[in-house]
């Protein structure tokens, strides 16, 4: 038998080719493995959005590179964003990869595996079809991710991901259909569909369909399905026929993340983001006046290149002014051939570190207030499955996508459960279960 391992960083989008890649490998006659020491092949699938990410990856390749001093059969392969924006410089800085692949060229990988096997230096970066896609692994999978689109257009001035992934490129509407029918045919209960630019899918394919089209025809095809959403968003491409679909459909959850980036007219313009603040709080506002209980999570960069006092303030009234119920937030990181990157007046890493904690705070003032005032509130819990840190527990997700812990049974694992919000728990809610799922005993033993 010949074992692989693969180690992923980034966002959904790289969990999701991990997948697929672990899909590929396996039709070649691979097997996956959790233990990097037993692997014939190990791969890095990287992230090029932040400088912490590259650093990881290269660090753990150096781990790796020690591993392959013991074994020098052990193929080393890199794939995925970081690749494909370095391309050959990741081979000088890392003496021991065997090869590498860029995210549209990962069905290449098991071919690549081989070649490298011949001791040959070997790389894919060419932008060719999607390829491939996820198949129901064995076990209950209660949530899966479903790409409906990859690349970007929008070319934000801080962003590394449209050189990464190039331009959109949607699936086509049957490819989608039948990977999310799949998925649900074998017990998964929410699919979350992605792409960095998810509001354009479809711009690509001669206008043809759109986002609020897809999320339509897949609550039509697929009835059983109880939860669909979609990231990310992008705010200027956000119709009032989506938020319509949004409000209407009912497997469609009422929570969005829609990044916000920064709350200054002036730095967003600066990032060329294309909406003002006004145009977001305005967005923002409407959404919520057709989903009623919206819960609104962002991403926010702090230090931006000629970012002042004012323009931060101004990103700090937003965060009071918009009610978010998270927003995860960054340092501006220099992202190498990105216009940014070029811009004079880069802050201090001091004065970055500074806002980041001002930011922190008020973000967590927020999220904290919102969290409490759930307290009494009967929810749907979908479990995915045991709470990370004790294991002894299960964890689950409210449809508003709040993590709730609670007392149960593995066997209630992939069901949705009515529950009580009892308390809140740093990042999460604990619950209590109004009544147990129909077919499942006390002591977890399903009886139907
Ligand atoms: N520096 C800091 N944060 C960044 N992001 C993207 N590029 C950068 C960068 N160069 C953040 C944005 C984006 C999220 C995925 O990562 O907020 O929405
Ligand atoms: Fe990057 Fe902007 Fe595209 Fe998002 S919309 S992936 S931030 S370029």
């Amino acid at each position: 038998m010949k074992f692989f391992y693969i180690h992923t960083f980034g966002c959904q989008m790289n969990v999701y080719d991990s997948e697929r890649l672990t899909q590929a490998l396996q039709d070649h006659g691979w097997t996956v493995t959790k233990n990097s020491g037993q692997a014939d092949l190990l791969l890095i699938n990287t992230c090029t959005v932040r400088q912490l990410a590259e650093e990881k990856a290269f660090s753990l390749i150096g781990r790796w590179a020690k591993m392959k001093a013991d074994r020098p059969d052990v193929i080393v392969g890199m794939v995925g964003c970081l690749a494909q924006h370095l391309r050959q410089k990741a081979f000088k800085r890392a003496p021991a990869l065997d090869f590498m692949a860029g995210p549209r060229a990962l069905m290449r990988v098991p071919e690549l595996a081989e070649e490298a096997r011949q001791k040959k230096r070997v790389a894919v970066f060419s932008v060719c079809n999607f390829g491939g896609g996820t198949k129901a692994p064995e076990g209950v999978v209660p949530s899966a991710y479903v790409a409906v689109m990859d690349g970007c257009n929008q070319y934000c001035t801080y962003c590394a991901v449209p050189l990464a992934r190039g331009r959109e490129k949607s699936r086509s509407q049957k490819e989608i259909l039948a990977e999310v029918k799949r998925r649900v045919a074998a017990g998964t209960k929410e699919i979350i569909l992605l792409g960095q630019n998810i509001t354009r899918y479809g711009s690509d394919l001669g206008q043809k369909i759109n986002l609020a089209d897809l999320l339509c025809r897949i609550a039509e095809a697929i009835p059983e399905l109880s939860r669909l959403r979609f990231i990310t968003g992008h705010p200027s491409a956000f119709t009032e026929q989506l938020i319509k679909a949004m409000a209407d459909l009912s497997p469609v959850c009422g929570a969005l993340h829609l990044p916000l980036q920064s709350g200054s007219d002036r730095i967003l313009q600066a990032m060329k983001r294309g909406y003002t603040s006004t145009q977001y709080t305005d967005l923002a506002r409407k959404i919520r006046a057709f989903v009623p209980d919206l819960v609104l999570s962002t991403d926010i960069i702090v230090g931006f290149p000629g970012e002042t006092e004012h323009d931060f303030q101004a990103t700090l009234d937003m965060v009071k002014q918009c009610d978010f119920d998270m927003a995860f937030c960054f340092k501006y990181s220099i992202r190498q051939a990105t216009i940014a990157a070029e811009l004079p007046d880069q802050l201090p890493l001091l004065e970055k570190e500074k806002r980041l904690a001002l930011l922190l705070d008020t973000v967590e003032q927020k999220a904290v207030a919102k969290k409490a005032a759930m307290i009494g509130r009967r929810e749907k819990v979908l479990i995915e499955g045991t709470d990370v840190k004790t294991k002894q527990r299960l964890q689950g997700r409210t449809r508003g996508n709040h993590i709730v812990i609670l007392d149960g049974p593995p066997a209630w694992i992939g069901r949705e459960i009515e529950v009580e919000i009892t308390a809140t728990a740093n990042w999460s809610l604990m619950g209590e279960v109004i009544s147990p799922p129909a077919g499942i005993v006390n002591n977890g033993q399903a009886i139907a």
